[in-house]
């Protein structure tokens, strides 16, 4: 069928599912020079009347410096042929080399925002930066939560209010 333009508030996704089993490829900066890693925590939803999406981002990540110089970023997601390759993209780093030219997938530019997209998604999400804030531990109400951070490296949250939409038929009906 191919790829359509989804309107964002008729985005359809399996709330939970989307990001713990399929996982999105976050990422920012400009199409000459951005970085991008596997994110499986964030949500989708309204806020102020926007449809947005949070992602969270630990401060050690060398797409974090990306995350806080632009305005947007982008989130892609990807059938499962390509499973290697987004796991690659979580566990090496940016700063260590030019990991996407170890993979199958290739950038290209995106439609409303600076943050570039990959060519192979199967969704698309471009947002506009709308809100941050860095976790405060003092509020996790679940003491569990400290487990999730060993190294003290609490995330930074970053809402995008998303502004394009494009996916294959199974994300619109
Ligand atoms: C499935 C999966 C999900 C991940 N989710 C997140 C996340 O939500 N937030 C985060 O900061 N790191 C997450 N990571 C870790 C980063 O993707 C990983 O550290 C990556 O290598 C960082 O690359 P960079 O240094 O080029 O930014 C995840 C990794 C994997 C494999």
């Amino acid at each position: 069928m191919g790829m359509i333009e989804i309107d964002p508030m008729e985005l359809k996704v399996q709330a939970a599912d989307i990001w713990l089993n399929k996982w999105f490829v976050l990422t920012a900066g400009t199409i000459e020079k951005c970085n991008c890693m596997t994110v499986g925590w964030g949500s989708f939803g309204v806020m102020w009347g926007k449809p947005f999406t949070q992602v969270v981002v630990r401060p050690g990540r060398y797409t974090y410096e990306f995350m806080e110089k632009s305005d947007s970023f982008t989130l892609c997601s990807f059938e499962d042929k390509y499973k290697k390759d987004v796991a690659l993209l979580g566990t090496k780093s940016g700063r260590d080399g030019d990991k996407i030219s170890e993979t199958g997938l290739t950038l290209t530019k995106s439609r409303k925002v600076n943050s570039p997209c990959f060519n192979e998604s199967d969704l698309i999400i471009e947002c506009k930066k709308i809100y941050w804030q860095d976790m405060e531990p003092e509020n996790f109400l679940d003491k569990s939560i400290f487990e999730k951070y060993p190294l003290k490296d609490f995330h930074r949250i970053y809402f995008g209010e998303i502004l394009s939409v494009r996916g294959e038929k199974e994300f619109y009906i």
